[in-house]
């Protein structure tokens, strides 16, 4: 139980005197982003001086033999993962009591941050859904889990007249101490805002659990709330398994019926009720969107959050 309670932003111990230090070629730079399992930070390649990313992960976990392992093992995974629409991952390794990976640096906000100052329309959200759709439903594909889909792990830089969108963290999301959570038995993986029920029950989840995180990411998008919070992590956790999805026609009128009906098949409690794969969920978004309207799918239907 205690694992989801920690979790969050202002933990982090990763010490600044990395920065100037040169890990294995790569010299750190500023500080750019905080998470829950380290720090990423601005770096360059000492030889090239081309920028790059660095995630540095807390000490402890590299002292974890277990989480050790199958950060390796799943940092050579994502390395392999090539695809327009995720962050490439150049390298990875151990320097001292630190384990890294370095990524193309990211020349943008996620959209968590974007979320902060900008609404959605059901026409805008599009130009989320379909790339990071396409990067699930490829790392699918290869039976890899993103597990941690969320606003904080979509990048979005801009590019001309419009935006280039990345998925990052793809499997790199499994934590030691996470792995015993609200079942004995179980094991919970995620953010619990972005959690799909039965992972939080710790019950077998595949491909269909990354699909309601992105589920939950849209109706963020499109309702600027989120459609479960508890008054603790683990409370926001159970919401899934045992609160109605909210009717997005409650929150909001005029919401449009079939977008509706979208979010409800796509939050469904039952797996095996959503859509089925990256492809058709991304398929009924854009029939639900194309049937509306220019007015309707242009307009922004945002509530404010209880
Ligand atoms: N490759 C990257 N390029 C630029 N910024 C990045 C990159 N990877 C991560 N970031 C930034 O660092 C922040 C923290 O990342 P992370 O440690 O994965 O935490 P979280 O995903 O929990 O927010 C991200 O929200 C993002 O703003
Ligand atoms: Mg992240």
């Amino acid at each position: 139980m205690n694992a989801l309670a920690t979790r969050g932003k202002g933990r982090i111990t990763v010490d600044e005197q990395l920065i100037g230090q040169d890990i294995d070629g790569y010299i750190i730079g500023s500080n750019i982003g905080c998470g829950g399992m380290g720090r990423v930070y601005q770096a360059y390649e000492a030889n090239t001086q081309a920028s790059v990313a660095i995630k540095i992960m807390l000490p402890e976990y590299a002292q974890d033999e277990h989480f050790r392992m199958r950060f390796l093992r799943e940092a050579e995974l994502m390395s392999t993962l090539q695809h327009p629409n995720v962050v490439p991952v150049y390298t990875y390794g151990e320097w001292h009591n630190y384990l890294y990976i370095v990524m193309q640096l990211v020349r943008g906000p996620s959209l968590e941050r974007i979320l902060r100052r900008r609404q959605f329309s059901p026409l805008t959200a599009w130009q989320i859904v379909r790339p990071v759709a396409d990067a699930l439903g490829f790392g699918h594909a290869y039976q890899v889990l993103h597990r941690d889909l969320k606003t904080g792990n979509i990048l979005i830089e801009p590019r001309g007249k419009g935006n280039h969108v990345y998925l990052t963290d793809f499997g790199l999301s499994k934590r030691p101490g996470l792995d015993t959570t609200l079942t004995e038995a179980g094991v919970s993986v995620g953010t619990p805002e972005y959690m799909a029920p039965e992972v939080v029950m710790g019950k077998q989840a595949d491909h269909r659990a990354d699909l309601y995180s992105l589920a939950v990411v849209i109706f963020e998008l499109l309702l600027g709330r989120l459609p479960f919070e508890g008054k603790n992590p683990q409370m926001t956790a159970l919401a899934h398994v045992d609160q109605p999805t909210p009717r997005a026609r409650m929150l909001h009128p005029h919401f449009p019926r079939r977008l509706e009906a979208f979010l409800l098949q796509a939050l469904n409690k039952h797996p095996d009720a959503r859509f089925q794969s990256a492809e058709e969920f991304q398929l009924a978004y854009y029939k639900a969107v194309k049937a509306l309207d220019d007015d309707t799918r242009r307009r922004c239907y945002w509530v404010a959050a209880n």
